[in-house]
């Protein structure tokens, strides 16, 4: 018998203000036809004045918990991946702890920027196998828009905010790879390119929120090695191989870097769920977002084998591959 940590639902959010391509066209030098052409974007969600990511997470959270017939009273754990925090401190996973009316067990955020879901992920999976909680609620939220520099349009036309969230629940499994749940993990990081993706401010360094600054052609670069390779690495450590792959549940970042890395694991983009046309790049949150969306859309099934994969600010990377 092995100990798993198996999904048992899946939610998102996506605040109610659509911005298309065009919106941009208008105050910038830029095209709806350069936007989608190099990065597959056709429209982002921004939150309302007001709304902050707790909100947007809790209401994620909302969603997996009735999908997985739960109350929030029965899970363990919160762990939100977010780089986009309400406040400095406390984490925003108490503060999503507190809006869904969850009075006991621990919550914590995760920083890992683009990669925090897989990290997020990856932590509640350990969490599980070592006994310290049996119910984790996994949210990636983010609130982009509040860290864009609306000068920049090499960066401002690219991101988006949203939710996602599942919940994860212990179960026993064979131990073989056929067991739902997750089945391996691959984590990786290289602070030296902490300057081509950063914000430029930040408590300890000049006391403000700062504004996303990339260089994108060199993050490109390094997405389109190290996604296929951190894919593989994950799929390899149990014996499997892109072949075995029913979905590839990337990060949504650019089209061309999701279909690169979908090339190079030799796995055809019918079995790969995309959502970066409607979200834009949600940092934390693309991946539970395109989950959600995958199950809605009747694409992913339970029993099927999932890989997610992120890249971002760290640089930090890694896949988790799962079996739904
Ligand atoms: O989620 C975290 C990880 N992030 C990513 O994975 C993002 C990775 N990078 C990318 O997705 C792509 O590099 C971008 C979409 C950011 C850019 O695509 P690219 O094909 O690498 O374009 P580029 O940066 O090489 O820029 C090409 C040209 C430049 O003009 P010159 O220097 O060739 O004259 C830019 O100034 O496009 C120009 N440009 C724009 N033109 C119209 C940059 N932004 C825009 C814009 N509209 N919004």
């Amino acid at each position: 018998m092995t100990l798993r940590a198996v999904v048992k639902g899946v939610g998102h959010y996506l605040p109610d203000r659509i911005v298309p391509n065009a919106e941009f066209e208008k105050r910038l030098d830029t095209s709806d036809e350069w936007i989608k052409s190099r990065s597959g974007i056709e429209r982002r969600h921004f939150v309302a004045d007001g709304q902050t990511t707790s909100d947007i997470g809790a209401a994620a959270a909302e969603a997996a918990l009735k999908q997985a017939g739960l109350s929030a009273q029965d899970i363990d754990a919160i762990i939100v991946a977010t780089s986009t925090p309400d406040l400095t401190f406390p984490s925003a996973a108490t503060m999503i702890q507190s809006k869904l009316g969850m009075t006991r067990g621990f919550a914590f955020d995760i920083q890992a920027v683009c990669a925090g879901f897989v990290y997020a992920l990856a932590n509640a999976n350990a969490l599980i196998m070592a006994g310290q909680a049996e119910r984790i609620l996994v949210i990636g939220a983010e609130t982009f828009s509040r860290i864009l520099d609306w000068e920049d349009r090499s960066t401002c036309v690219l991101f988006g905010d949203g939710a996602g969230a599942l919940v994860l629940e212990a179960a026993t499994g064979d131990g073989s790879t056929e067991d739902r749940g997750i089945l391996s993990v691959d984590l990786n990081s290289d602070g030296r390119h902490r300057d081509i993706l950063y914000v430029d401010g930040g408590v300890s360094t000049n006391q403000s929120s700062g504004f996303l600054r990339m260089e994108g052609r060199e993050v490109f670069r390094h997405a389109v090695e190290k996604l296929a390779q951190t894919a593989h690495g994950a799929l390899e450590k149990i014996g499997l191989e892109g072949s075995d792959v029913d979905w590839i549940v990337p990060h949504q970042a650019n089209l061309r870097i999701i279909k690169a890395t979908a090339n190079r694991m030799n796995v055809a983009m019918d079995h790969v769920v995309v959502t970066v046309q409607d979200h834009g790049n949600t940092s934390a949150a693309s991946i539970p977002l395109a989950l959600s969306v995958g199950v809605e859309r009747g694409q992913i099934k339970r029993g099927d084998l999932l890989v997610t994969e992120a890249i971002g600010g760290g640089l930090a990377w890694g896949a988790v591959v799962l079996r739904w």
